[in-house]
């Protein structure tokens, strides 16, 4: 009986995942995406080339390996479809290898609309949504209301889908949302849920699982199955910022609920983080720099949303915050990237701790969201050096060893590999 291995990003999403699932991949059979949907945005760079993959698994690009798209995960099909069609534009027929889990959520046009309203209605307290319509997907599913992606094959699916939709269209209206006037990427409610209704046809194309049999018989069959997370521990529904977060959990227990495997069945634990931090969308981010330094980060690592072109906010690495993470997570092995962002940084800084009302403290305070944070900050002198070309993590700068030494003594977990540049290439594995 083999065990589920996890990659997951510990801050607040946009650690480089894709990247790393891809590299990763060769040593595995099965990558399976357990939660979230396409508010995320995994980006994948080799041979000149770069993806941006949504719902769809790392993997994908290795077509000897299947693909598994979870029961916990959120299926917005118009969006999937355009997916699919990005990759066979690459070359990659995705119906073989990429399998459906009957018991995924489907997101409805009016679930997106309800996102909209939803922000629109809290004012200048914005979530900062991507407006995929997760939140009120979510909703559904836990309110029970929810229409799933083996639904499709009911011959009543229409009858469900309009009876949900008149539902969401009364609480758009309650919220007095302009329906009317709402566009859904540049079209009218209506003209979309064409394009959605058809793009169903293409999602029935492909092998529609129950994905909880399918991933244990894969254990018990000994293969080697990697759970690929999305979002960031941070932006965890129970544990993150609340709520300013998103609506799935996205810690390590989100691979049990969102496969159908048990805890004993969990593996190793690769838990990502940059070499610094960033965050996109509102909520607090006590290391955020608003100065110089902060814009080259955002400049230099080219941080911006890959699914909404919003600039992400940058700041130093947050140890408080990574320590949590780790906990909640059991990460076994750290995966560090970007550090090749700061290459030409005099100094980098680390937040060992917060200093709230003049206390010091490493835990996350439950007023994460409404007490004022001072980050208490060490400094490491830069390595000023291109870490372009490195091809052992022996050969890395002593200065860039030295703050990589002390992110695993700070978390007391052992850092596994360095990512230093975008492409699948540029991983220099301890
Ligand atoms: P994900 O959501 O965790 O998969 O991360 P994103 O793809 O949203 O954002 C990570 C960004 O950083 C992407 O543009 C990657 O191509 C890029 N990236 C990943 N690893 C590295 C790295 O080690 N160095 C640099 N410079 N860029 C990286
Ligand atoms: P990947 O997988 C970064 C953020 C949004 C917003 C909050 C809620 O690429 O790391 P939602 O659309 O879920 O209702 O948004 O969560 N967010 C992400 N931030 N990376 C992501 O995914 C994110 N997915 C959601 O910006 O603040
Ligand atoms: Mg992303």
């Amino acid at each position: 009986m083999s065990k589920v291995d996890v990659l997951l990003g510990l801050q607040w999403g946009d650690e480089g995942k894709g990247k790393v699932v891809d590299v990763l991949t060769p040593n595995y059979d099965v990558i399976a995406r357990f939660q979230g949907g396409p508010n995320a945005g995994h980006t994948l760079e080799f041979n000149g080339m770069k993806h941006v993959l949504r719902t769809i698994p790392s993997g994908i690009f290795h077509q000897d390996k299947i693909n598994v798209i979870g029961n916990g995960v959120l299926i917005e099909p118009r969006i999937f479809e355009q997916e699919i069609a990005a990759l066979e534009e690459k070359g990659v027929d995705a119906t073989r290898n990429l399998y459906i889990s009957k018991k995924a959520h489907l997101i409805l046009p009016s679930h997106r609309m309800l996102d909209a309203a939803n922000e629109q209605a809290k004012g200048n307290a914005k979530i900062g949504s991507t407006l995929k319509g997760i939140g009120p997907a979510y909703t559904d599913k836990i309110a029970r209301t929810g229409l799933r992606v083996g639904d499709l094959l009911a011959s009543d699916f229409k009858e469900r889908y309009e009876l949900l939709k008149v539902q969401h269209l009364q609480t758009a209206h309650t919220l007095r949302f302009d329906i009317e006037g709402f566009r859904l990427e540049g079209m009218t409610l209506e003209a979309y849920e064409q394009q959605w209704l058809s793009a169903i046809e293409t999602l029935k194309r492909f092998r529609l699982i129950n994905s909880e049999y399918f991933i244990n018989q894969c254990l018990r069959d000994g293969k080697k199955v990697l759970a690929e997370g999305a979002q960031g521990s941070m932006l965890d529904i129970d544990f993150g910022s609340y709520p300013f977060v998103t609506s799935s959990s996205t810690v390590t227990a989100g691979v049990c609920s969102g496969l159908g495997i048990a805890p004993s069945a969990i593996g190793r634990v690769m838990g990502i983080t940059k070499a610094y931090c960033t965050r996109v969308g509102a909520g607090p981010f006590p290391t955020e720099l608003f100065d110089e330094t902060g814009r080259r980060l955002c400049e230099l690592g080219h941080e911006f949303g890959s699914v909404t072109g919003r600039p992400r906010r940058c700041g130093w690495i947050d140890i408080p915050a990574l320590r949590y993470a780790c906990m909640l997570d059991g990460v076994t092995d750290l995966f560090v990237t970007k550090p090749d962002v700061m290459d030409e940084f005099e100094e980098v800084k680390m937040c060992t701790a917060y200093t709230i009302e003049g206390k010091e403290t490493d835990e996350l305070p439950f007023e994460f969201n409404n007490v004022h944070i001072e980050p208490v900050l060490r400094s490491f002198p830069g390595w000023k050096k291109p870490l372009a070309g490195t091809q052992r993590y022996t050969d890395l700068p002593e200065a860039l060893r030295s703050y990589l030494d002390a992110i695993e003594q700070s978390t007391g977990v052992h850092i596994m590999a360095v990512s230093i540049s975008p492409d699948r290439k540029d991983v220099l594995f301890k």
